[in-house]
């Protein structure tokens, strides 16, 4: 089983005070930081582009997780890795069928590729994606906004992929994102998960680094 890694969003970080916010996370015992980028097309919302990718990368040594919600992430991704994101990941939904393409390309980038499925997507379609790409991000949530409650039945779908990796002998990132707390990570864990994204539960946890420590240990 991979390594556990905790993620925490920086979408549920003050915006106002970005770099100490990752100096935080690096104190409190991330592993990573994921970075929502959402375009205000892919999703309503928008967030922020390469130069926040850039600024956070002087304030943290921890690898950038960056989830591109984009439509043609593509046209970006080579701003976003000279940037200094250690992995960009497209959403199915947004490449089509240009996802192997697009993984290709950022491999050419010299960065980790990662496929996004929102909810309703199904891995149908997109297992010979798979194939190539560093990590999965199964979304427990719709994407667009931190702060939903996690949708129950994405986790079938996170089993579903790692059995598919083990049954290829390949031991790849399954990463989930949207509505962890350390009530459900256990099960998010159980359901073959290695990489847990949370923006809200660490946000607006009153200590940082026990909530961390919190969520690695309830995935022990
Ligand atoms: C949704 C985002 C969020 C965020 C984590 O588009 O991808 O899921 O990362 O959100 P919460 O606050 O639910 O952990
Ligand atoms: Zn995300």
């Amino acid at each position: 089983m991979n390594k556990i890694q905790i993620a925490p969003s920086i979408l549920s970080a003050d915006f106002a005070a970005m770099g100490e916010a990752v100096e935080a996370l690096e104190r409190c015992g991330a592993d990573l930081i994921h970075c929502d980028v959402m375009d205000g097309s892919f999703v309503p919302k928008i967030t922020f582009g390469s130069d926040m990718i850039e600024a956070v990368r002087r304030h943290t040594s921890l690898p950038l997780d960056v989830h591109l919600m984009c439509v043609n992430p593509l046209a970006k991704a080579e701003e976003f890795a000279q940037a200094g994101a250690s992995g960009l990941t497209v959403h199915a939904e947004a490449c089509g069928a240009g996802l192997l393409q697009a993984l290709r390309e950022i491999h050419s980038l010299g960065v980790r590729a990662g496929v996004a499925v929102s909810p309703d997507t199904p891995l149908q379609g997109i297992y010979h994606c798979l194939e190539i790409a560093d990590m999965l991000l199964v979304m427990s949530v719709y994407p667009g906004k931190g702060g939903q409650k996690l949708i129950e039945r994405t986790l079938a779908k996170a089993t579903e992929a790692r059995r598919f990796f083990e049954s290829a002998g390949a031991e790849k990132d399954i990463e989930m994102d949207g509505g962890i707390t350390e009530e459900n990570v256990a099960a998010v864990k159980a359901a073959g998960v290695n990489v847990i994204v949370a923006g809200n539960t660490v946000f607006r946890a009153p200590d940082m680094a026990k909530t961390i420590a919190e969520l690695r240990d309830r995935t022990r």
